[in-house]
Formats: structure tokens, C-alpha cells, sequence
């Protein structure tokens, strides 16, 4: 059952019938397929169409990963990194790293950088581990995992010998094209498909995000079904008074329309930091292009409360807030009283942590709606594989529908390639001499 809420009373914002009607239009237009960037719509009905054989696939491929290594470099960027990285972070115990025992191989990512500090950092410091490799590309072409890939394949292939490299790596590639599945295939990897109809951004439920967190020990089952649930709770044919997704959505662009031009994502628990960097990417590629879109930004509260508080509560009004709101904790502290009480924090001694974090969530609230800074909550009643797959699901649906009532596509990304043409025009690749030539001048 779907357990996510969606609490939109301080927001400001009536929905009217007619953005009801568009919302619910712009659902029925994604499960049409007859809407502007169709070919990209696999992840529509991409939870209900994971079988068992699939699990079974990536768990079999993980348990093999988990015998051999103690350290699994998972290697992507962008959709092809984020969504592993955001659930990985969400269940993971944060200070897991200085326990002595460790029941799980450390999943550590690259490629999503081109900083040779950190290459080297990760290279030096896996030389202490039994190493495997997860490589993630759908192009099978960016330039950033390309480097590390080829760094780390060259590492593990100097210790272990070609024969053995081959099963301590796996490729999760486009079926057909690409340099990495020419690769895989040439070297003889595992490998796993990324489906065509499924963009890297909305891809965390494929193979791209789900055999990572298999080998970190998630419970992939768990997400794909929170994922399921909530793909039936945010259906066409669900009313849109009880479709969270379409609200979200509604809401967001109503916001948008009155001049709210920033949305601040944020949580009160650390763990979820990365949910945000997912979801930035996921609303950022999806919504920002001809000269419109809502700005995806994030906070981790309560600490950029000291931070960027300020700016929330008096700067600039084009903000709004997005809090992801978690019922319960996963553990239990109770603030200890004090003889001395110094601190003169004894009239809080009994309680939990978790009420004391509820009440700043409860106060920033009311502060910020009071600073003129509408708010949207969701709540989740708890940080879990399960729930996460629904929260996850649930941004996807409501950024596909988010987009369409923006009038632009929402599955492509045109203005990431500029960066690219420059960058290979001043590192002189083959073809780009002209380029070359032009780009260097302007420097
Ligand atoms: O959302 C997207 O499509 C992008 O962020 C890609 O995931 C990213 O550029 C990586 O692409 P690829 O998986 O082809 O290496």
C-alpha cells in the first residue's frame, strides 16, 4: 500500500478545476505515449514490468560481486550514478565505514568527476581491497566514466589477470550500441540492459541503479515494490484529489506561474541528501530548457538552517519548499539531564531527538510560510527500501506530468551537449580542429 502523504495547506496555493483537468490530461498524455518525447516513456509502467526472473537476475550478478570483493567501484554519471547513490546513502548507516566488521561490500562510486585527486584517492586506497567493478553508460560513450573506466579495468586487470578481471567486472549498457557494449562483449563481461524507452534520470529502477544496491545489500525487492505501489496510486485513472503525484505537480507550476521561480527541496534527515541530488538532476534536465523551469535547489536541515536559513526566511520571495518529512526514526536517543545543567537544556531531558527535530520542522514551517515562502510536504513514515522505491517513483511521475503542464519535453536534455563540444575542442580530439582553433582564441 502506498504510504507517502502529500500535505499542500501551506502552500498557498487552491488548485483550480482547470489545472485539476490539465494535470490529469497531462498523466493520461504519459500513459498515451502520444506526448512530446515518447520514445523515453519505459519508466511509465517500468516497476509493474520488473519480474521475479529480473530480481532474480540482479541479485544472482550481485551475490557473485559480494564473494569476490570487499570494495565494489560503481562507475557512472549523472542518471547513470545518482539514483544508486541517493538510495545507497538512504539506507545506509552513515558511520558504517568505522565498524570493525563490515557485512557488506563498501559500493564507493567514479566517473562522475574528471578530478585526478580523486581517481588517484580511490586507485591507492583500493589497493587495501579485494576490487570489482561496476561500469554504468547507456551511451556507452561520456567522457568522465569513459577515463575512470578505463583506469580502473587497466588496475584490476594488472592484479587479477584478464581471465579473473572479466568476472569481477560488470557492464550495465544500451543493448546494442556503444563503445562499452562493444567492450563488454570484446572482454566478455555480465551484462545487463539498460532499455531503450528508460532516460538515465528516470533509469534508478533498472539495472543502473538496482545491481549496486544489490551488492550494498539493499533490499531491491522492498524498493521495486514502494515503486509498484506507487505507480498504481498515481495512475491515470486515479482522481487527481487522491493522485499525489498530479497535485505535486499542479501545485509546483501554480507556484511557478505566481512567480515562485526556485523550488527548495530539503529533509530533516542527513541520510536523504543525496534524494535530493537525484532529484535536482531529475527536475533540473527534465524542466530546465527554452528559457523556462522551475530552479531545483536543496537544503539539509537543520544544519543549513545556519547556512542558508537567512536567504529562506528574508531574501529574495521567488522561493518555495519541498520537505520530505519522515515519520519515525529508524533508532531511539533520549536526551539525558544534566546535575549541572549548564546548558539550561534540562527541560528537554526525557525526551527524543526525533521530538525536538520534529518541533524545528513543525517551527521552520510556520516561519518560513510567515517569511512568505509556501510550503509543500511530503511525508514518508519512514526512511526504508519500500518507501524510498515509492518516493522515488513518485518524483518521476510527477516530474513527467510537472513537464508536460510546462509545455516542454521532458526527456531530453539538448543544452548538456554544449559543454562537450568545448571540451573536446580544447583537449584537440580528433575532427574538432576548427573548433580547436576558434575555442582557443576566445580564451
Ligand atoms: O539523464 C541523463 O540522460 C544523463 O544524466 C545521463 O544519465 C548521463 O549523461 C550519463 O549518460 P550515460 O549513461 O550515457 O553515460
Amino acid at each position: 500500500m502506498n504510504t507517502l502523504t502529500l500535505d499542500i495547506r501551506k502552500s498557498g496555493i487552491e488548485v483550480s478545476a482547470d489545472m485539476k483537468a490539465k494535470a490529469q490530461a497531462a498523466n493520461a498524455l504519459l500513459h498515451s505515449g502520444k506526448g512530446a518525447g515518447n520514445d523515453f516513456l519505459g519508466w511509465v509502467h517500468l516497476p509493474s514490468s520488473i519480474s521475479d526472473a529480473d530480481l532474480t537476475a540482479i541479485e544472482s550478478a550481485a551475490a557473485k560481486l559480494r564473494a569476490k570483493a570487499d570494495l565494489v567501484v560503481c562507475i557512472g554519471i549523472g542518471g547513470s550514478y545518482l539514483g544508486a547513490k541517493a538510495v545507497l546513502e538512504a539506507m545506509s548507516d552513515p558511520f558504517r565505514l568505522l565498524r570493525k566488521e563490515q557485512k557488506d561490500p563498501t559500493v564507493v562510486f567514479a566517473g562522475q568527476n574528471i578530478s585526478e585527486d580523486y581517481i588517484h584517492a580511490l586507485m591507492e586506497a583500493s589497493k587495501e581491497h579485494s576490487v570489482a567493478a561496476i561500469v554504468i553508460s547507456k551511451s556507452g560513450t561520456t567522457t568522465e566514466p569513459a577515463i575512470a573506466f578505463r583506469l580502473i579495468k587497466a588496475a584490476i586487470e594488472q592484479r587479477y589477470g584478464k581471465a579473473e578481471a572479466a568476472e569481477r567486472i560488470v557492464a550495465v549498457t544500451d543493448k546494442a550500441r556503444g563503445a562499452l557494449k562493444t567492450l563488454a562483449t570484446d572482454e566478455g563481461y555480465p551484462t545487463f540492459v539498460i532499455p531503450d524507452d528508460v532516460g538515465g534520470r528516470f533509469s534508478v529502477l533498472t539495472p543502473v541503479g538496482l545491481l549496486p544496491l544489490a551488492v550494498a545489500g539493499v533490499d531491491i525487492r522492498a524498493l521495486v515494490r514502494g515503486a509498484q505501489e506507487m505507480e498504481a496510486a498515481t495512475d491515470e485513472k486515479v482522481a487527481f484529489d487522491e493522485n499525489p503525484a498530479a497535485i505535486y505537480a499542479a501545485v509546483r507550476n501554480a507556484l511557478y506561474t505566481n512567480g515562485k521561480k526556485i523550488e527548495i527541496l530539503g529533509s530533516y534527515e542527513p541520510q536523504l541528501q543525496y534524494v535530493n541530488e537525484w532529484w535536482k538532476q531529475l527536475y533540473g534536465e527534465s524542466e530546465g530548457k527554452q528559457g523556462k523551469g522551475i530552479f531545483p535547489a536543496s537544503v539539509t536541515l537543520t544544519a543549513d538552517l545556519h547556512s542558508m536559513g537567512q536567504y529562506i526566511q528574508e531574501g529574495e520571495r521567488t522561493l518555495f519548499e519541498t520537505i520530505i518529512s519522515v515519520g519515525e526514526p529508524a533508532s531511539k536517543v533520549t536526551i539525558n539531564a544534566d546535575k549541572e545543567n549548564l546548558d539550561g537544556l534540562n527541560f528537554l531531558a526525557g525526551k527524543r531527538i526525533s521530538e525536538v527535530n520534529r518541533m524545528a520542522e513543525l517551527g521552520v514551517q510556520l516561519a518560513h510560510v510567515d517569511g512568505g515562502v509556501p510550503n509543500i510536504r511530503i511525508g514518508i513514515p519512514r526512511i526504508d527500501a519500500h518507501t524510498v522505491g515509492g518516493l522515488l517513483y513518485f518524483f518521476e511521475k510527477a516530474c513527467g506530468i510537472s513537464g508536460y503542464l510546462l509545455g516542454v519535453n521532458p526527456f531530453d536534455q539538448p543544452g548538456v551537449e554544449a559543454y562537450k563540444k568545448n571540451m573536446f575542442a580544447l583537449l584537440d580530439k580528433p575532427g574538432y580542429e576548427e573548433a580547436s582553433k576558434a575555442i582557443k582564441a576566445r580564451l
